[in-house]
């Protein structure tokens, strides 16, 4: 099972410290989510924000594009360092190309799907991803509750991979508690985001535990 705390909760003015405290608490990727204020209400990040992160961390930056046409930034993104670049079903008149876009840049594609979109909706794309990221929020902001109807999506994105050989990842984003990570995880998720869990407290040190415990 796999952790990947989001900066997106974290102190902007001591970013590179609020890393440095999850990557030694030893998690596996770091969660970077990009919003443009037109895919969702909210602005966040873009790609010079990830290439100052790049030199200062080992771990796996794990992008979470939440932008209209993101095959206009994909190589921006890659080339600020990322290792997977996760685009929305939604934001995209053409998925495959851009997941092709990502894959030929040498960075691994993820695809994420808001809690409306059903699963049919990317099993067209299924066989080429690297990583399928399932909404357990809508997309937007940290801190909203998790919505319990996504665990039959993520036993039917598990399921789909049993049954077809694929080999992505199930990541599991929004409201991300020990109770719920413990849900997802039954449910069939291997990678875990969480965001306000870890950083809305003194010592995400003892955040982080308390998911790997949760998830043991
Ligand atoms: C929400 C973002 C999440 C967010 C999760 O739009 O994609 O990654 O940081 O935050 P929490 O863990 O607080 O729900
Ligand atoms: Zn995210």
């Amino acid at each position: 099972m796999k952790l990947a705390p989001s900066i997106l909760s974290a102190d902007f003015a001591y970013l590179a410290r609020d890393i440095q405290i999850v990557e030694d608490a030893g998690v596996s990727y770091l969660h970077i989510d990009v919003m443009d204020g037109h895919f969702v209400p909210n602005i966040t990040f873009g790609p010079s924000v990830v290439a100052a992160i790049r030199p200062i961390t080992k771990l796996v930056l794990d992008v979470h594009l939440m932008i209209e046409k993101p095959e206009n930034y994909v190589e921006d993104f890659a080339q600020a360092g990322a290792d997977i670049i996760t685009v929305h079903a939604e934001s995209t008149k053409h998925l495959h190309r851009v997941i092709q876009m990502i894959q030929a840049c040498g960075v691994k594609a993820g695809v994420v799907i808001n809690p409306a979109t059903p699963i049919q909706s990317i099993q067209q794309v299924l066989s080429m991803v690297d990583l399928v990221l399932i909404m357990t929020v809508n997309p937007g902001f940290g801190g909203q509750r998790f919505l319990p109807e996504m665990l039959e999506k993520i036993r039917d994105c598990k399921r789909l991979r049993d049954e077809q050989g694929y080999q992505y990842e199930i990541e599991v984003d929004g409201g991300i508690i020990p109770e719920t990570a413990s849900l997802c995880k039954n449910a069939g998720a291997d990678v875990f985001v969480a965001g306000s869990y870890i950083y809305n407290s003194d010592v995400p040190a003892k955040q982080i535990q308390a998911l790997n415990e949760a998830l043991r």
